[in-house]
């Protein structure tokens, strides 16, 4: 399971064999530079989603609700479930355990996927008191037991453990009869999950969480492509005669003017 944003990444992802995309709220940070998960609304999430579900023949694509996109009554909750299900998507995710459980038997009663989310969950980062590690002690995994039974009760297939100890959610994992995926949760889950960004080394920013593997450096690559570009453009070695349309001889007669005219190199 990898998260996609965009149509390129997503026909990618899926040529490569991954099974899952997750259009994820964390759009607002990998694509729009904001600073936070809740700072990003259904308009953008849905242009998001669209782009993804164009690309994709084969994988199953996860909506993820943002913040308030549920959370006001069960009728928004169906509503933008909805548009995200109408748009392409299999499913939505959203955020919570028990609290959120009336939310997830709405949607699921409207016949729509929901996957669950718990633990580091970033649309409550105020309450969580910024990134940190949840379940660490008997009685905070107790508790995230307590939240994926209200989940897989109210109708959820699915539900994601992020940022907790590999031993919680191996033992959430064995207390409930739903599939488990993790973020920074182990390797004692059904299916793991990746920020592309993240994985990719495309994120413009300074978050590097201790759970990601960096499988390629493609920030760095565009920067260089960029910035061989542009010092070809100054040096007036591209555009070569190859990247040139021949002229016909109306053409040639039309251009003989500028033909001789050589541009300044620029100082680079
Ligand atoms: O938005 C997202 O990508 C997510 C993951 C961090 C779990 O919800």
């Amino acid at each position: 399971m990898l998260t996609a944003y965009d149509y390129p990444t997503a026909a990618f992802a899926e040529r490569a064999g991954v099974d899952i995309l997750l259009v994820g709220d964390s759009a607002a940070m990998t694509m729009m530079g904001l600073p936070a998960t809740t700072c990003i609304g259904m308009p953008e999430m849905t242009v998001f989603v669209r782009s993804v579900c164009r690309a994709v023949r084969r994988a199953f694509v996860v909506g993820d609700l943002p913040f308030m996109s549920y959370q006001p009554s069960d009728e928004v909750a169906i509503v933008n479930a909805g548009a995200f299900i109408t748009a392409g998507c299999d499913a939505v995710k959203c955020e919570g355990g028990a609290r959120v459980a009336a939310r997830v038997r709405a949607m699921t009663d409207a016949g729509i996927a929901v996957m669950g989310h718990l633990g580091l969950t970033p649309q409550s980062l105020g309450q969580l008191g910024g990134y940190r590690v949840q379940g660490k002690t008997r009685a905070a995994a107790e508790r995230l037991v307590e939240d994926a039974l209200a989940l897989e009760e109210a109708g959820a297939f699915a539900v994601l453990l992020e940022g907790m100890p590999a031993e919680t959610a191996a033992y959430v994992r064995e207390r409930i009869s739903i599939l488990t995926y993790g973020i920074g949760a182990g390797p004692h889950v059904d299916g793991q999950l990746l920020i592309s960004h993240d994985m990719l080394g495309s994120f413009v920013g300074d978050i590097r969480p201790r759970f990601v593997k960096r499988y390629a450096d493609v920030g760095a690559l565009i920067e260089a492509a960029i910035q061989a570009y542009a010092i070809d453009v100054r040096v007036g070695r591209f555009p070569a005669a190859e990247h040139c349309y021949p002229a016909g001889q109306a053409g040639e007669a039309l251009l003989r003017p500028s033909v001789n005219r050589v541009p300044e190199p620029a100082v680079a």
